[in-house]
């Protein structure tokens, strides 16, 4: 049977790929730092692996008898070829046949992001690979964004009126199950979007009106950096978000693609339906 180790299982996107995946004929491993914690959030019922990213002495036993990997980055490993190339060459010594991983939009034209990196990295060892170059997370107003939203109704980021085609990840999840599981997907990148791209003013309305109380945007680049800052998140990770808010801002981050829609069969979910759906998230 197919056995397929899944990365980052314990975050957004991967949580939702077991999720998936053990509806599926397939044999779905997590690869994980910490299997107690891990168990409480993905139930007990979930196989199991120790793995960590900076610790090589991990990579064998994870890898064993492994037939196709999900990967994702942890967002603060940002050295690739200390960090990530040292898994992929574990991968590759296994015997792994196929990688899908979750990069990010426009990977392709920005060779310094991480994602970029990678992606070569994974084709130079020749491995067959599944790019899902990712928009913007719905999934960022419920964990990075959740506290303003919900003690301070704001929606605060330094975007402008800049539109973002938001993708919900439980579409890039069920497109990375299709594209692990169904063949066809190896040696091809797909750029993943909604299908609608709004503006914050537009995304603090939806808010409004599902949530049923205001919830007003904010641009502030200044506001923005003194509240991550004291809600103790790095000045390198503020950056960071900066630089992707920036993007927006600039108009860059509007795109809609449609191979969300033709690798699901059905329209990509909507901000609406993601707000209703995480409603107690806010409340
Ligand atoms: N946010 C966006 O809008 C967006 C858009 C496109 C692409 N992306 C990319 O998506 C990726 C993040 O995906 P996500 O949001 O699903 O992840 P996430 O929720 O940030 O979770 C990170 C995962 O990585 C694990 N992890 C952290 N450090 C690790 C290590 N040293 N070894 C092994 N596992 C480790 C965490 O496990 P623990 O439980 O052990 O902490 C967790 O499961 C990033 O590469 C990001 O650039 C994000």
């Amino acid at each position: 049977m197919l056995k397929i180790l899944v990365t980052g299982a314990t975050g957004n996107v991967g949580r939702e790929v077991i999720r998936l995946l053990l509806s599926q004929d397939c044999n779905v491993c997590a690869a994980v730092r910490n299997p107690n914690s891990a168990k409480q959030i993905l139930g007990s019922n979930i196989q199991s692996v120790p793995f960590d990213f900076t610790k090589p002495d991990t990579f064998e036993r994870a890898f064993l008898q492994v037939n196709k990997l999900f990967l994702v980055r942890p967002p603060a490993l940002n050295n690739v070829r200390k960090q990530i190339a040292p898994v992929l060459n574990a991968a590759k010594l296994a015997g792994v046949e196929h990688i899908v991983f979750l990069s990010i939009l426009g990977a392709e034209r920005n060779p310094f992001v991480p994602h970029s990196k990678i992606e070569r990295y994974i084709n130079q060892l020749g491995i067959k690979a599944t790019f899902l170059r990712a928009s913007f997370f719905m999934q960022n107003l419920n964990t990075t964004h959740r506290e303003d939203i919900k003690a301070r109704g704001e929606l605060l980021m330094p975007a402008g009126n800049g539109k973002t085609s938001f993708i919900d990840v439980r579409d890039i999840a069920a497109v990375a199950v299709r594209t692990l599981i169904e063949d066809g997907h190896q040696e091809k990148a797909y750029p993943l979007t909604g299908a609608e791209a709004l503006t914050y003013y537009e995304v603090a309305d939806i808010f409004t009106s599902v949530l049923g109380k205001s919830i007003r945007y904010n641009p502030s680049l200044l506001k923005f950096v003194r509240q991550m800052r004291s809600s103790g998140l790095p000045m390198d990770f503020v950056l960071i978000m900066i630089a992707i808010y920036t993007t927006a801002r600039l108009g860059l981050a509007g795109n809609i693609t449609s191979d969300t829609q033709q690798l699901l069969n059905r329209s990509p979910l909507t901000i609406r339906q993601y707000v209703e759906d995480y409603r107690q998230f806010w409340l």
